[in-house]
């Protein structure tokens, strides 16, 4: 597991992308509510997420845990869109964002809801087609209109602020899964989310590299981004957490402001089991 100290960030803060200039990852703007979302998929017997209601406040850092097919990856892809709801909704700043519909499918997005949230997966999802620079220009050039060489000035300050400037031109398959994955990172964040959303997304990396991707995530956690953060990296989900969410069997079974004392001290039975899969005791091996 990887030691992760909150504090071992450096000073250089990424910046969301030039937040002064982008109101809404100030404390004022994105907070986040769900509200009694249920989702439920096709031919499935029972719903994966069942009645779940939390409220992200502007700025802060949610860490979703649970164990394997609880639903948290589904939590997140309703959130993105990527996914039609069947009951509740979703609302971002006060607004609408997403919302059930009885034939069960996608509310119409407009314009702007795209850019409303950020998602970074576990595969590195780059293009492949694409330099590195051309990956995170892409979508702001293509699809929000924005002039050219101010993206490119931006990709640039991003690509720099993870550590890979030098590599702007290479391609994907030139870089390593750490550095597909900070690349992946610059190109969500140059779209200026309210919201960004990691799920597991050093899951399929060598640790050192987990590390490297984590600290990025960690710094942009102190740069006021608000997120939600998938992981099983137990140190790191103490280290960067705000608030904790517990899911199990399409629930919340327990949450706690207080990610510390939720670690240490877990209320429920069920909290207790899913932190206890992380130790191992010594007293197990048979001398
Ligand atoms: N597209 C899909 N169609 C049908 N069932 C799905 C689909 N995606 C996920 N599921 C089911 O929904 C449940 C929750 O899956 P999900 O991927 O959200 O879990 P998870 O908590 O992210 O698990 P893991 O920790 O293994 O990534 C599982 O039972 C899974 O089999
Ligand atoms: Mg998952």
């Amino acid at each position: 597991m990887t030691d992760i100290n909150a504090t071992t960030t450096g000073s250089a803060s990424l910046g969301v992308a030039g937040a002064a200039e982008h109101p809404a990852v100030t404390a004022q703007g994105a907070a986040l509510s769900v509200r009694h979302l249920v989702k439920q998929y096709d031919n499935a017997s029972a719903p994966v997420l069942n009645d779940i209601s939390f409220d992200v406040p502007a700025g802060q850092v949610f860490v979703i845990l649970g164990p394997s097919g609880s639903g948290k990856s589904t939590l997140l892809r309703t959130i993105a869109g990527l996914e039609p709801i069947q009951g509740g909704e979703i609302t971002m700043g006060g607004e609408l964002l997403r919302q059930a519909q009885s034939a069960g499918k996608l509310r119409s997005a407009s314009a702007s809801d795209s850019t409303k949230v950020g998602m970074v997966f576990q595969s590195y999802d780059l293009f492949p087609n694409k330099t590195v620079l051309g990956n995170i220009m892409l979508a702001p050039v293509l699809v929000q209109k924005r002039d050219k060489a101010s993206v490119q000035a931006e990709a640039l300050r991003l690509l720099e602020r993870v550590g890979l400037a030098d590599r702007k031109d290479a391609w994907p398959h030139e870089l390593s899964g750490g550095q597909r994955q900070r690349v992946a990172i610059c190109r969500a964040l140059i779209e200026h989310p309210q919201v960004m959303l990691f799920d597991e997304v050093t899951a399929a990396l060598d640790p050192e590299m987990v590390r490297e991707v984590l600290d990025v995530i960690l710094e942009l956690a102190n740069s006021g981004q608000t997120m939600l953060i998938v992981t099983h990296e137990m140190a790191f989900a103490r280290a960067v957490a705000d608030h904790v969410v517990l899911l199990a069997n399409g629930s919340i079974v327990e949450e706690s402001d207080h990610p510390q004392e939720f670690f240490d001290h877990p209320h429920t039975e069920r909290a207790q089991q899913f932190l206890a899969t992380f130790t191992y005791d010594r007293g197990q091996r048979q001398s």
